[in-house]
């Protein structure tokens, strides 16, 4: 059978990564969460205390940042210079300031490089909001997973309140729609549903009627 890409874009909080791991692990793909990639940058530059304005600083700082995605029994490590960041990468600081980071054009050009780097030889499920239109313009597979603004805050206030941290819905709610709109308007690669994407709506799936529905597409083209 042949290792394709799936690229699967889509806003805020909407699965993507949920769905993406189960279908990579399903197909022994490897999964590569981008979104992690932009947030372990903002991370560092959080900690240096470095302007999210300063695009040129933000270059050198991610030449200097090395970021690597292992597979681990939980899902996935995301590691800076050896440093473990999985959890700290999605503190509400790095989550509210990470569209910021995002919009710099030459912060992406070196991120976009790693992605297709890391896709080149294929058998990868890459989620984020670029993928299907920029980073891997010809994926076999492109998936744009929707779903309303109410239905993703209320998914990621119970996953807060499950994990034990501090969550108010009304205010992830307006968080959500905040990053949707920084990363929508923004002028290098926005987040935009790919013309040949399939678009799902999940705000009344379960997760494994969404995973079942790309199986079923990926199953047409492997
Ligand atoms: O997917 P996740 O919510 O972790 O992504 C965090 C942020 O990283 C997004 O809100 C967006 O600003 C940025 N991002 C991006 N392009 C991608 C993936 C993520 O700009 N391909």
């Amino acid at each position: 059978r042949k290792r394709i890409n799936i690229a699967i874009d889509g806003p805020a909080a909407a699965g993507k990564s949920t769905v993406a791991k189960m279908i990579a692990k399903r197909l022994s793909y490897i999964y590569i969460d981008t979104g992690a990639m932009y947030r372990a940058l903002t991370y560092r530059a959080l900690q240096q205390g470095i302007s999210l304005d300063d695009e040129q600083a933000l270059i050198s700082l991610l030449k200097d940042t090395y970021i690597e995605l292992r597979p681990s029994h939980e899902g996935q490590l995301v590691l800076v210079n050896g440093e473990d960041v999985t959890n700290v990468i999605r503190s509400k600081e790095v989550t509210n300031a990470v569209s910021l980071v995002a919009k710099h054009p030459l912060v992406r050009e070196e991120m976009v490089a790693r992605q297709r780097a890391l896709a080149k030889n294929g058998g990868v499920v890459m989620d984020g909001r670029d993928i299907g239109t920029h980073v891997l313009p010809n994926a076999e597979v492109k998936v744009f997973l929707k779903a309303s603004v109410e239905e993703r805050a209320r998914r990621r206030h119970k996953e807060n309140i499950a994990r034990g941290f501090p969550s108010d819905l009304e205010t992830l709610k307006k968080e959500i729609a905040r990053r949707d709109q920084l990363d929508s308007e923004r002028e290098v690669a926005p987040l935009k549903k790919a013309e040949d994407a399939i678009e799902i709506d999940t705000t009344s799936l379960s997760i494994e009627e969404v995973v079942e529905r790309i199986m079923e597409i990926v199953n047409e083209r492997i």
